[in-house]
Parts: C-alpha cells; structure tokens; sequence
C-alpha cells in the first residue's frame, strides 16, 4: 500500500483525512484493538468452563460464521465513508441512524472507563513485580489494589497513558505504538507458552483448559457468552473497527484484513490460555480458577508467581506487561472512536478532544475503580448488552439498509480467491447473523436485568 495522507474524497467536499501509513500499521492497530484484557482473562475462564477443546470449536465457528462477517460489516462502512461511525451512519444511513452512532460512542466511553481500571490493577502487578516482588498473600493484596486510592490512581495513570498516544494522532500515535507493542505482546506470550510447557504439573492444566466436553455445548448459556465473548474480543458491535478502517485508502482488501486479524485475536486468546493454566494447576491453585469473577486472574496468577520464587518474579512481570500493553492498545480504539466522533461532529482538534473526552472518562471510571461491582455492572451493560444490540444494528444495516450495494462494497479491493464468496458472506449478514444476534441479545437482555437488579439489592 502506498503511505499516504492526503486522500482523494472522491470529489466530495469533505476534509483530506489521515491514512495509515503501512498496511502492516493499519492491520497491527486493530490486531491491538482486539487484543486485550478479554483475551487474556475473560477468555480462558469462559472456555474452561464451557466446555474445553469442545468450546474453541464452536468458538472458532462462531468467529468464522459471526466474527468476521460482522467485522467486514465494519470496515466496509469505514473505508467507504472516511467517517467516524456518527457521520458514517447517518451518510449511508440518513439521520434515523443517528441513535445508532450515539449508542457506538456511549459504548466506548463506558467501556474504557472500567478497561482502564482493570488496566490500571494490571499496571500496579508489572511495577511491583519490576521493584518489590509479588505480596505474599495475593488474596489480601489484591483487595488493596482493587479499592480506594491506589485503584484511582492508577486508573487514572492509565488514561494519561491512553490520552498520550491518542492525541499524537493516527500515525505517529496510534501506528506507531502498535508497531513496537504488538510483536513484543506476541512473542512475550509465546515464549511464556512454551516456558509453561516445561512446568512439572501443567498436563494438568491443559486438562481442564482443553479437556472437551461436548455436554456443556448443550447449555444455551454457552452459545451465549462465546457469541458475547467473540464480539467483545473482536471490538465488534462499537464501531471501533468501523473508525479504524476510516483510515484506510478506498482499495485496501479488506477480506485479508478482517481474516488476519480475527485469526490473531484467537491466536493469542489460545496461547494465554496455554500460560494461565498450567501456571495455576502446577502450583495446585485450581480451586481459585472456578470462580469466574473479575478478579480471579488477579488473586491466582500472582499467587503462582510469588511461589515459584525469583523465577516467579520474572515470569509475573513479563505477563503482567504483556497483559498491560494488551490493554494499552485496546484502550487507544475505545477513546479513539470517541475522539473521532468530536474531530468529525464538531470540529474540535484531535488534542483537544483526546484530553476533554479522556478527563470525562477518567472521572466516570472512578466510580468503578471504587467499586467492583459497578464496574461488574457497566462490563454487563455496556460491554455485553450494547455490543450485541450495536452488532445486530449493523449486520442489518450493512446487509438491508445502506444507501450503497454491500456486494459492490465487499468486492472493492477483493482477491479473485474472495470474490467467489461474497454471496456467501452476503447470505451470512442478511440472514443469518441478524436472526442469531437477536438470539443473544434476548439472553443478554435477561442476563444485564439480573445484575441490574442485583447491583441494587432487588435480589
Ligand atoms: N477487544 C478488546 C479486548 O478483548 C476490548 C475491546 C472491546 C476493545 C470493544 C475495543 C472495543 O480486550
């Protein structure tokens, strides 16, 4: 692809916008957006649980089947428009999708005012393991960490962080430090996996982590959360990748991309599940692993780590960074999608926007730095509920409403080897997605209620 960054906006009137500068930026910045903190954690405990190696196949259909029509749905609204996701809607859509645009930004502003707290936890484990070593009684420790004060703080030192790289701009920011963190998270994580490998007692782990288990598949509830879990690993159902393909010049092949990038995200998903287990079971913490909670990771992991001694020590800091620059990079594309919106919507400079946006999210976060169980409530809300309600809106957008032919759309830019299946892609976000994703949503709806309820004593 040619660096570039002055687009031609096919005649329209619309300012030159900033392009990626490689393909490689472009590709490497939504792998970051959709590595994270759900990958690391929030994956290896829903897998565990739903069933072992029989969940990473129904998981890898689901990315095969949902993940990655939804994420061509994305990116091609992006790339056709060079909008964020409110201007983008509302030119291919007309002002009645508007609200839905509204509902992406909502989505991103809370969901980086928790991420970040989460962040912050994960930073504190790094700096600690870098000068003072892991405490003792990791259950106690982690109590310290997760309230008061210190959360905030580094909570806050997170946002700084994210605001930094966000207000540089598309290609000097956000490009460049996915250039440098992504290889280095890969390779921190693989060499983890295969260090685990060696551990005495992981054939343990991998038991129960791969073990499959074709009776839980039954449950609805499993389908439900690998579909909420492959949106919310993906970035998709916020615009995230919708903002970051508004970036990238009209005859990108987004096919490849959105394959590269999904096939990624699950990469490095399987491999941390690789590390986490065997960690835990060779030094017999597994009966922390069947609690699923928020801070599980946090309690378990460091409490392996500090066991194991000097080596330990290492270890723990390599994942806790690993983890950290995994959120860093996923953080940049929630402010990201805020940012742009303010850029596009009303003219702001992008360093303003980044610091006005970034301070509102700050102190929304406090809240959830105070309190785990409302930063529970806006992960069941916001990073459940409303990915799935966005994803639906625009499988149907894409697939039934767009002022613009998706067939035409899908093909621009395509290998000769995509073309063949474009109908087939097509059928998928006409048909099938629209009808499964409402299927989750009705779950998902039930499911945000009963945290509602429970977030204010209603039993
Ligand atoms: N995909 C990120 C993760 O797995 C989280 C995220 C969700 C980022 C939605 C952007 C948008 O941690």
């Amino acid at each position: 692809m040619t660096p570039s960054s002055t687009p031609s906006p096919e005649g329209s009137a619309k300012p030159a916008r900033e392009l990626w500068g490689t393909r490689w930026g472009f590709v490497l910045a939504a792998v970051g957006s959709a590595v994270g903190l759900g990958n690391m954690w929030r994956f290896s405990y829903i897998a565990a649980e739903g069933g072992g190696a029989a969940f990473l196949l129904l998981y890898i259909v689901m990315i095969a089947l949902l993940g990655i029509p939804l994420m061509l749905c994305e990116l091609t609204v992006g790339r056709k428009t060079h909008l964020s996701p409110i201007g983008a809607l509302r030119e291919l859509g007309g002002k009645g999708w508007v609200p839905l645009g509204l509902l992406f930004v909502l989505t991103g502003f809370l969901i980086l005012s928790y991420y970040s707290v989460i962040a912050g936890w994960t930073l504190r484990y790094a700096a600690e393991a870098a000068t003072v070593g892991f405490a003792p009684d990791a259950g106690a420790h982690f109590g310290e960490i997760a309230a008061g004060g210190s959360a905030v703080a580094w909570h806050l030192g997170f946002m700084v962080l994210t605001i930094a790289i966000v207000m540089v701009g598309v290609q000097k920011g956000i490009e460049r430090a996915a250039l440098v963190l992504m290889p280095s998270l890969m390779l921190i994580i693989l060499g983890l996996a295969v260090w685990a490998f060696f551990l005495e007692g992981s054939a343990e782990g991998y038991a129960f982590y791969l073990m499959p288990d074709v009776g839980e598949l039954m449950d609805t509830t499993v389908l439900v959360q690998a579909t909420g879990q492959a949106l919310f690993s993906l970035s998709l159902g916020m615009g995230a990748m919708l903002t970051f393909a508004s970036y990238l010049s009209r005859d990108t092949d987004l096919n490849q991309e959105a394959v590269t990038i999904s096939f990624a995200d699950f990469g490095v998903a399987f491999a941390a599940g690789l590390v986490v287990f065997p960690v835990i079971f060779a030094l017999g913490l597994q009966d922390s692993v069947t609690e699923s909670t928020v801070g599980a990771l946090f309690i378990s992991l460091p409490g392996a780590f500090v066991e194991m001694g000097a080596a330990g020590r290492i270890i723990g800091l390599l994942f806790f960074v690993a983890l950290g620059v995994g959120a860093i990079t996923s953080a940049i594309s929630l402010l990201e999608v805020v940012t742009s919106s303010m850029i596009d919507e009303f003219g702001i400079g992008r360093r303003n926007a980044a610091i006005g946006v970034g301070i509102l999210i700050g102190i929304v976060g406090i809240f959830s730095a105070l309190n785990t169980d409302f930063l529970g409530l806006v992960d069941a809300i916001a990073g459940d509920l409303f990915l799935v309600l966005g994803g639906l809106a625009m499988a149907i957008f894409v697939g039934w409403i767009m002022k613009a032919d998706p067939a035409q759309e899908l093909a621009r830019g395509a290998g000769e080897g995509f073309k063949v299946i474009i109908p087939t892609v097509l059928f998928l976000i006409r048909f099938v997605l629209p009808p499964v994703i409402a299927i989750v949503l009705f779950f998902s709806l039930q499911n945000s209620w009963i945290e509602v309820r429970a977030f204010f004593g209603l039993g």
